[in-house]
C-alpha cells in the first residue's frame, strides 16, 4: 500500500511535461510527427483517423469559477482584456461570432452520466502575487508552490474549489517557465495532495511578449525563422501583442481543463503520458478553410486588427476546438457549417 502510494507520487513527480500547448507553425523544435495529421490533411482537421475517445473521468459539469492567479507584474489594462475574456465565455447577449459560441463546442462534451460541460463561466476571486513570491524561473513543480501560497495566504486566500474551481496561473511579460517559449506557451494539469493538500485543475499561460512573442503570440508576431514575404504580422485586436496572444491559449486550456480536468476524460491519441486534447487538434485553426500553415478566414476590424470572435466590449482571435459531434474543427466564425 505504501509502496504503490510512493510510486504513484514519484510516478507524477517524475511525468513528463504533458498537456502542453504548442504554438504555431510547428518551429524547427517542435516535432510533430506524432501529430494524427500531416499537413496537407489539416484542412480544418477533418480526419476519419482522429479516434477522440472518452475515458470514463469527470469533466466540468458544475457551474465554472475561474481563479486567476497575477503572477508579477500586470497593468490594469492587460488585466481588463484578460478579464473581459473570461467573462464573455458565458455572455450570450454578445453579437455572433461570439466568444459563448465558441464555447458551445465545449459543452457538447459530457461525462458517464450524461452531464454537459457547463454553460456557466464565472470569474471567482482574483489573487496578485506582485513580488515575484517564487522567483522569476518557475518550474512545473513550482508553479504548484505559487497555487499552494495563494490558497494559504493570510489574507485574502483564494477559495479551495476542487469541484468546480480552474485556477489561471498567469505569469508576466518577465518570467521564464520551464519550456516556456522552446516547447510550450501554456499547458495545463492538476494540483498534487502532497504539494498542496488538493486536487486543483490549474492551467498556466505565460506572456511571451518580451521572451517570445512570434513562438506564443503568433500571428501577431512572427517567428524568427520565416521568410520576408511572410514576415507581415498581423494586427492584435486589443493593441498588446503579449496579452491578445495570450488569450488564444487561455482559451485552448480552459477548453482542455473543461474537457480533461484530471486527466482521464477526453482525449486522443496511444499514449497516456501524451495525449492530444480538443484544441490540440485545431492548433493554428482560426476560420474555415484553416489548416497547414493558413490561419483560416479571419475578420478585418475597421482599424485593421485581426480576429475572429465578438467578446464584452473587445475582440478577440481564439483558436478553433475539436467537435466530437461533427468529427472537426469548429468555431462560431465558420462559413460552412
Ligand atoms: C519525432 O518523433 C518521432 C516519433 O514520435 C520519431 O520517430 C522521430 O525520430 C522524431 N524526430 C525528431 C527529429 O526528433
Ligand atoms: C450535451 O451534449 C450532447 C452530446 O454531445 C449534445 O447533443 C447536446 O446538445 C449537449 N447539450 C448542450 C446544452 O450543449
Ligand atoms: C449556475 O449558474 C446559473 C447562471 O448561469 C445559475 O442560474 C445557477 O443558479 C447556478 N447554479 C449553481 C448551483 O450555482
Amino acid at each position: 500500500m505504501a509502496a504503490s502510494f510512493f510510486t504513484l507520487i514519484i510516478f507524477l513527480l517524475a511525468s513528463p511535461p504533458v498537456y502542453g500547448w504548442r504554438p504555431w507553425p510547428p518551429s524547427s523544435t517542435t516535432n510533430t510527427s506524432h501529430y494524427p495529421f500531416s499537413d496537407s490533411k489539416k484542412y480544418e482537421g477533418s480526419s476519419d483517423f482522429v479516434k477522440l475517445r472518452y475515458h470514463m473521468g469527470p469533466v466540468l459539469t458544475s457551474n465554472i469559477t475561474i481563479h486567476i492567479i497575477w503572477y508579477g507584474t500586470w497593468n490594469p489594462t492587460q488585466k481588463k482584456i484578460i478579464r473581459d475574456f473570461v467573462n464573455s465565455l458565458s455572455d450570450t447577449s454578445v453579437p455572433h461570432p461570439s466568444i459563448s459560441g465558441w464555447w458551445r463546442t465545449v459543452q457538447l462534451y459530457t461525462d458517464q452520466t450524461g452531464a454537459n460541460i457547463s454553460k456557466s463561466v464565472v470569474l471567482g476571486e482574483e489573487k496578485n502575487d506582485r513580488l515575484y513570491s517564487h522567483g522569476k524561473s518557475l518550474t512545473r513543480l513550482s508553479l504548484q508552490g505559487v497555487i499552494k501560497s495563494a490558497i494559504t495566504a493570510s489574507t485574502r486566500p483564494l477559495p479551495i474549489n476542487p469541484r468546480s474551481g480552474l485556477y489561471l496561473l498567469l505569469t508576466a511579460d518577465d518570467v521564464y517557465v520551464q519550456d516556456f517559449c522552446t516547447s510550450v506557451c501554456g499547458f495545463h494539469y492538476f494540483t498534487f495532495p502532497s504539494l498542496v493538500g488538493y486536487t486543483l485543475p490549474y492551467a498556466w499561460v505565460g506572456n511571451s511578449g518580451k521572451l517570445c512573442p512570434g513562438y506564443c503570440a503568433y500571428p501577431f508576431a512572427m517567428p524568427a525563422y520565416v521568410g520576408p514575404a511572410e514576415r507581415k504580422a498581423m494586427k492584435s485586436p486589443n493593441g498588446d501583442v503579449g496579452v491578445d496572444g495570450m488569450i488564444s491559449v487561455i482559451a485552448h486550456e480552459m477548453a482542455e481543463v473543461a474537457t480533461n480536468p484530471l486527466a482521464n476524460a477526453w482525449y486522443a491519441g496511444e499514449d497516456p503520458t501524451f495525449p492530444v486534447e480538443i484544441a490540440d487538434l485545431c492548433e493554428g485553426i482560426y476560420g474555415t478553410g484553416g489548416g497547414g500553415s493558413y490561419t483560416g478566414q479571419l475578420l478585418d476590424a475597421r482599424d485593421g486588427a485581426t480576429y475572429n470572435m465578438n467578446g464584452i466590449r473587445r475582440r478577440f482571435l481564439v483558436q478553433w476546438v475539436w467537435s466530437h459531434v461533427l468529427s472537426y474543427c469548429t468555431g462560431p466564425n465558420a462559413l460552412d457549417h
